[in-house]
């Protein structure tokens, strides 16, 4: 699939299928969300650019690397980009955050917004929009939509899990915006929920269910 990276690593498959299974708690769902969080932020960052940076060693002056450019964005879109937000802050901790607030009429499937709040200079960063699940995409094209309002030119999108039709719909408004993601599952019911998926990720994060 273009433009879609599917992250095989044997650590993040095995934390999705506890992350799938119904049978695991709440307590454990949020631990295992921020740890496969963290993997996949090791992933989507792969291949920033470097500068070199002059510094001392106890033992002698070196020609050292550090991250080029301003400080990354992640904009987690509310509620399920929470859970997954303090995973990806674990590994760069000095990212600025972007909240998104959409939620999915859960008759028409539409993303409605009820929060936007992101640093001023978006067209200056590398922004990496957390949508856990990119089901119909609708929510994720709204938030893109959003953050290109906002100045956002340089986009990345990771998630848990993609549909076919999710990916189909992103790329159809925005395939400048490259998909990591554990897995891409094959289908969505009536309401809009992947099939096998994990359920609602937001209500097992925070037991709501
Ligand atoms: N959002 C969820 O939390 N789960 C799905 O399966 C689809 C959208």
């Amino acid at each position: 699939m273009k433009n879609v990276t599917t992250v095989a690593h044997p650590l993040v498959q095995h934390k999705l299928t506890l992350l799938r299974d119904k049978t695991t708690s709440t307590k454990d769902f949020r631990q295992l969300l921020r740890e496969i969080a963290t993997l996949l932020c090791y992933e989507v960052t792969r291949d920033l650019s470097l500068a070199p940076k002059h510094i001392e060693t106890p033992m002698m002056p070196m020609e050292a690397s550090v991250l080029a450019g301003k400080k990354l964005v992640f904009a987690p879109i509310l509620r399920a980009g929470m859970g997954f937000i303090e995973g990806m802050l674990d590994l760069v901790p000095s990212a600025r955050v972007a909240h998104v607030g959409l939620y999915r009429d859960p008759q028409s499937l539409t993303a409605v917004e009820y929060y936007f709040k992101s640093p001023s200079d978006l067209s200056e960063r590398l922004v990496i929009v957390i949508d856990p699940m990119l089901a119909t995409g609708n929510t994720a094209v709204a938030a893109v939509d959003r953050l290109k309002e906002h100045g956002a030119t340089d986009l990345r999108l990771v998630c848990l899990l993609a549909t076919p039709v999710g990916i189909a719909n992103l790329h159809g408004r925005h395939p400048d915006v490259p998909v990591w993601t554990a897995a891409v599952d094959a289908e969505l019911n009536d309401h809009g929920y992947i099939l096998p998926g994990l359920g609602d990720a937001g209500d097992r994060l925070y037991g709501t269910r």
